[in-house]
């Protein structure tokens, strides 16, 4: 190990974060903006998901995006007029937050043309990581700055190599909306080696409950795969199916390790889950979090009781 490589967090620079959805589960919302623009309480999605790479270290931050993605590279920009006008207010405050999002880290931008699934968005990174292991952040979790993951992956990466891919453990009934993990014990708390891995398995079919969740780190070694890759599930090209490669072949970069998290995440991917994640990280903040919270408890108090309100 070099010094570089010694310092943990330091090993991998990279972060990849697919953005090129149409996001058709939040129409009309996102009939003219994309749905990482979403605010969750008054920050958009995608924010949470970039501090989330700077926080590992990951500053230099790749976005695959696509039509009508044009305000994410806006909000990762500056905006010199707003700037001028809070200042000129003497408003700090928020041109503080006006400025946070620009000083996250570099963001670069590259379009994924034809979408053809998670797969097809990870091999259009290759130009821009090269022969280095980076991380995939999908943009629908949310991960609590308090429970860091993807130091714990990286740390995993040092000591095993091959790829680290995060898992959480999920009631069988919701399997099929995941990716699927075949994993062994490794000895280590919440580390596990994995042995095989399916996409979106049926119920009854599931070879565990263990379930991906939208935080991986690739080797490179990844990218040679994506290429023979054909389409699977849903006919897209899954990056599940170059996993299950990598799990189960051997040679430079083969080897696939997962974390096991038992942290808080919250999920924004749909309409009931995106209202949940706002209202869980609303009632935790300084500002309006207690206000929230004793109004929620008056709120449930005085809801009517299910089937109530049909029969009144
Ligand atoms: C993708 C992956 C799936 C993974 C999930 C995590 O599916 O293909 O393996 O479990 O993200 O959120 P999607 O949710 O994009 O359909």
């Amino acid at each position: 190990m070099t010094e570089r490589d010694a310092r943990p967090g330091r090993t991998v620079r990279k972060a990849v974060i697919p953005a090129a959805g149409q996001g058709t589960r939040f129409l009309p919302a996102t009939k003219a903006m994309p749905k990482e623009m979403l605010p969750v309480v008054d920050t958009p999605a995608i924010q949470y998901i970039v501090e989330e790479a700077v926080r590992a270290g990951l500053t230099d931050v790749l976005m695959i995006t696509g039509r009508n993605k044009r305000s994410l590279e806006d909000h990762f920009d500056r905006n010199v007029e707003l700037e001028v006008g809070l200042e000129a207010k003497g408003d700090q405050a928020k041109l503080a937050r006006v400025q946070e999002s620009t000083d996250l880290g570099q963001v670069h931008y590259v379009r994924q043309g034809d979408p053809k699934g998670l797969g097809h968005a990870v091999a259009v990174a290759e130009q821009h990581v090269g022969d280095e292991p980076f991380v995939v952040l999908l943009g629908d979790d949310i991960v609590d700055p308090r429970d860091p993951l993807l130091d714990t992956m990286i740390k995993v990466r040092e000591e095993h190599g091959g790829s680290v891919v995060a898992f959480m453990e999920v009631p069988r009934d919701q399997i099929h909306l995941y990716g699927c993990a075949v994993a062994e014990p490794t000895g280590q708390e919440d580390v596990v080696k994995v042995s095989g891995l399916v996409e979106k398995p049926k119920t009854e079919e599931a070879p565990s409950n263990l379930a991906i969740i939208g935080r991986y780190l690739l080797d490179p070694a990844v990218f040679a795969v994506l290429r023979e890759t054909p389409p699977g599930k849903g006919g897209e090209i899954q990056l599940t199916d170059a996993l299950q490669v990598l799990a189960q072949g051997e040679g430079p970069g083969y080897g696939v390790h997962g974390v096991v998290f038992r942290g808080r995440r919250y999920d924004t991917g749909d309409k009931l889950d995106y209202i949940k994640a706002v209202v869980r990280l609303a009632s935790e903040r300084e500002d309006i979090g207690g206000e929230l919270r004793d109004w929620l408890a008056e709120y449930v108090r005085d809801m009517p009781a299910p089937g109530a309100a049909a029969q009144a």
